[in-house]
């Protein structure tokens, strides 16, 4: 099969940053993706209604003429968020879910939540007004491997939650384990989970192919190919809880390059070629458009896009770094190697 029409996807989990950055990498993502969950971890964070309206308007003013993209707003919880701001602003259409970062377990995320007892009221007023609950499913505990943060913290935050309060609906975003793919099938019901290009395309080995890659840095981190097998075998099922979130997530090439990189692939300019591949090589380009048009609307309870696309095969080309201005350049996924798949 060289070529495929599916409706027109949607990205459920991207970083496009503020500022020169975000005028360079929200093209990208617009003309790929009909709507995108952005993530809210800007510094300052996005916490108010008020901020994320007005973030909306930046992402909006750098769309490119005639394309279509719908930015969809999420609350950086805090352990000061509180609930009347981020209801009503779910309720004013400005916010489509809240996200959580424990505090410390990502890129900017020293403003996140230092414990999730501190916000069950929230949580609870979330829950009553269906806002879907957003996880980077991370233990911060540096005693704890980080290998095995998410299957910690799902054990130890994630099932006591779900115990807690039983009507929330909770998105495990960027899976990177076997257990990851297992608890979000346990909770069909009220779960779902987004799976990166890369936790699907590569595994730990990647980190240290030859050397050390800071580009294949990300959290959470990749995983051993076990983890890896069990995320494309989820991805590539066609069940409804995995859906497409790239976690794009640009930083400049020197800020990667150094002594002590950032965390984070960038992969907007070549998502949808590098999901195709695995699903390719998994011979299940016939569940691609669940995974990547279907499943997320459904979780979040939106209208699938009525639009059509089509890829098709292609000589191979490689991705170029994109420049930002005089601040430097960003490395894409696929940086030095071929994309195969093009949209026509
Ligand atoms: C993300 C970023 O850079 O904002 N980095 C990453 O490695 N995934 C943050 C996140 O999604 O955890
Ligand atoms: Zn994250
Ligand atoms: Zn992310």
């Amino acid at each position: 099969m060289d070529t495929i029409t599916i409706r027109r996807p949607d990205d459920w989990h991207v970083h496009l940053r503020d500022g020169a950055v975000l005028k360079e990498v929200v093209p990208y993502t617009a003309q790929m993706f009909a709507r995108a969950i952005v993530m809210p971890n800007l510094v300052p964070p996005v916490t108010t209604a008020a901020m994320a309206s007005a973030y909306r308007e930046r992402i909006r003013a750098a769309i490119p003429a005639g394309v279509r993209f719908a930015p969809l707003m999420t609350c950086y919880l805090s352990d000061d968020t509180g609930a009347t701001d981020l209801v009503h602003g779910h309720r004013d259409g400005v916010f489509t879910a809240a996200k959580l970062y424990p505090a410390h377990a990502t890129t900017n995320s020293h403003f996140g939540v230092t414990s999730v007892e501190k916000i069950y009221p929230v949580l609870e007023a979330m829950a009553e007004a269906r806002i879907p609950l957003l996880i980077h499913g991370e233990l911060t505990h540096q005693h704890v491997d980080i290998f095995d943060r998410e299957k910690g913290f799902i054990d130890e935050v994630l099932l006591p939650l779900l115990a807690r309060i039983p009507g929330l609906r909770i998105v495990l975003e960027h899976i990177t384990t076997k257990e990851g793919a297992d608890v979000v099938r346990a909770h069909a019901d009220r779960m779902g989970a987004t799976i990166t290009p890369q936790h699907l395309l590569y595994n730990r080995n990647a980190l240290f192919q030859g050397g050390l890659r800071p580009h294949m840095y990300c959290l959470p981190v990749l995983k051993r190919e076990t983890h890896q097998l069990a995320l494309r075998e989820a991805a590539t099922s066609g069940e409804k809880m995995f859906f497409l979130g790239t976690d794009s997530a640009p930083h400049l090439r020197h800020l990667k390059e150094a002594a002590c990189g950032c965390a984070g692939v960038f992969s907007a300019p070549v998502a949808i070629q590098a999901y195709l591949r695995v699903f390719a090589e998994e011979n299940a380009l016939d569940r691609f458009e669940a995974f990547a048009s279907l499943n997320g609307p459904a979780f979040y309870g939106l209208p699938v896009n009525e639009e059509r696309v089509t890829y098709r095969k292609r000589e191979p080309f490689s991705p170029t770094p994109v420049r930002i201005g005089n601040e430097g350049e960003i490395v894409s996924l696929f940086d030095g190697e071929n994309v195969e798949w093009v949209a026509v």
